[in-house]
């Protein structure tokens, strides 16, 4: 990845190559103004003011960039991430507006995960000057913390156990000032019990841990993040066929999502009292691996019986939303790559959104209309709620059902969550399964911008 912070700058008036910004409808117009040389070197490029294309045009003895756009009054984030993917490395400017959003996949459009490749040659940077000078550092602040997202989801699971992951939250710690307590072994057995369950059978260096990050003025209302970290999921001793086990390193996608939030509330100094909390195991298959048919102690004190090892992420998730209610919190937010149920009701564009209170889940779902990154609501269904029942314990892990697999792991999550806190939950897909400008194929914010956008509007200054 190239250094993000440095692909957009405050417009200082040097020579930046004029990137003009068209749409089908405007192209002949806008051709009108250009030489009949100008016109046939768009047409040799088959530049039509197609949405994405992108086109080079001399001038006298330079040249300028075309860029086709839906709509070049109002850009999205995606309208820049073509240009910034395609045109050579330069320093670029908007001629036709303001970039705005469309900062967003100037930089995302720039990205690329190139840890492990030896050949690798990476572009230079291309550089966009704006005058927007008030929104570099937050549309940078926002790009970045995809790309931590993208970067954490893609890296490989022996790289990103749960010891990458404790690492991750000291880094965070370190910048921000934040206090960091880790809990495993003995103390996460007795504090975190489904924790430690889910990732006792881990190999040593990938041994169970929960990661605590603690921010900000005790005074204000508390924010606690919830990410799931299941840094590899075979599914345990109900391993996962091939193709399913296949990208289940982006299980811990949802600690990515966490992390990077938690990282975007410090940075803009939000008036909270942040706790991120962060259980990381990796479910694996061994000797001393739970079973289907165990009966699991809860932090809340419930039993639940393991009807499925696969559906591990709720129990990890259930211990730590129970540490979380414990803060009294305002609002507690959940990420997790929870079931495939969300992914086959929404597909990976979506991220499935659930919550307690209307009014919250409408700003959620308003804050990523507004920002490109909608998600949609799934309900909380009551009745269903009797899926989960134990014959032997308090409750079960999966239904023996086929139905609304996503609800009912809402359902799951919402036993543990405080009575009455306000609360949202996204299962997030975290994966770009095809790449498109500015979302390259891989690891993926999905509910990120929404969430941050919906907790800025709500704790702003
Ligand atoms: N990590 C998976 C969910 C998942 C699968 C997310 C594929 C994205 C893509 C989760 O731990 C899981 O395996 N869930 C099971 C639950 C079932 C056993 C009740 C599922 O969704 O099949
Ligand atoms: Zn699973
Ligand atoms: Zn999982």
């Amino acid at each position: 990845m190239s250094e993000p912070k440095a692909l957009i700058r405050p417009d200082r008036g040097e020579d930046a190559i004029a990137i003009h910004l068209v749409n089908k409808d405007g192209y002949d117009t806008f051709a009108k103004g250009l030489t009949a040389g100008q016109r046939a070197a768009l047409a040799a490029q088959k530049f039509d003011g197609s949405g994405y294309q992108v086109g080079i045009v001399p001038d006298g003895d330079s040249w300028f960039a075309v860029g086709g756009v839906a709509n070049p009054e109002s850009l999205s984030s995606w309208c820049l991430a073509k240009l910034a993917e395609e045109l050579p490395e330069g320093v670029y400017r908007v001629a036709t507006t303001d970039p705005g959003s469309a900062m967003f996949g100037w930089i995302t459009g720039q990205y690329r995960f190139a840890r492990y490749k030896n050949d690798d040659k990476a572009p230079a940077p291309r550089i966009l000057v704006t005058t927007q000078v008030g929104q570099i550092d937050a549309a940078t602040a926002e790009a970045e913390s995809e790309c931590l997202v993208r970067d954490l989801v893609n890296t490989p699971p022996e790289d990103m156990g749960p010891a990458a992951l404790e690492a991750e939250c000291e880094r965070l710690a370190k910048v921000h000032k934040a206090d960091l307590t880790v809990v495993r072994g003995d103390a996460l057995e007795q504090g975190y019990p489904m924790v430690h369950a889910v990732g006792r059978a881990a190999a040593r260096h990938h041994a169970p841990r929960l990661m605590h990050l603690v921010w900000g003025d005790a005074a204000d209302p508390v924010l606690a993040i919830v990410g799931k970290g299941v840094c590899f999921d075979s599914g345990g001793l109900n391993i996962k066929p091939g193709a399913g086990i296949r990208l289940m390193k982006k299980d811990m996608g949802g600690a990515a999502h966490a992390l990077a939030l938690a990282g975007l509330v410090m940075g803009a100094g939000l008036k909270v009292r942040l706790h991120l909390l962060i259980p990381a195991v990796e479910n694996a298959v061994s000797g001393n691996a739970f079973r289907p048919g165990d009966v699991l102690q809860s932090r809340k004190g419930l039993t639940v019986e393991i009807d499925n090892t696969d559906a591990e992420g709720r129990l990890i998730l259930g211990d730590a939303l129970t540490r979380a209610s414990e803060e009294d919190p305002d609002l507690i937010v959940d990420f997790a790559t929870l079931t495939g149920a969300a992914r086959v009701a929404l597909g990976p564009d979506l991220p499935a959104l659930m919550a307690r209170r209307d009014e919250t889940a409408d700003a959620f779902l308003a804050a990523g209309k507004a920002h490109d990154d909608a998600g949609w609501r799934l309900p909380l269904h009551e009745p269903y709620r009797e899926y989960l029942a134990s014959d032997v314990a308090d409750m079960a892990n999966s239904a023996n059902n086929p139905f609304a697999g996503a609800s009912v792991a809402g359902l799951f999550l919402d036993r543990f969550v405080g009575e009455g806190i306000d609360w949202v939950h996204y299962d997030t897909f975290a994966w770009s399964p095809v790449s498109k400008p500015g979302r390259a194929r891989g690891g993926r914010g999905l509910g990120l911008r929404a969430s941050w956008h919906a907790i800025r509007a709500r704790y702003g200054q």
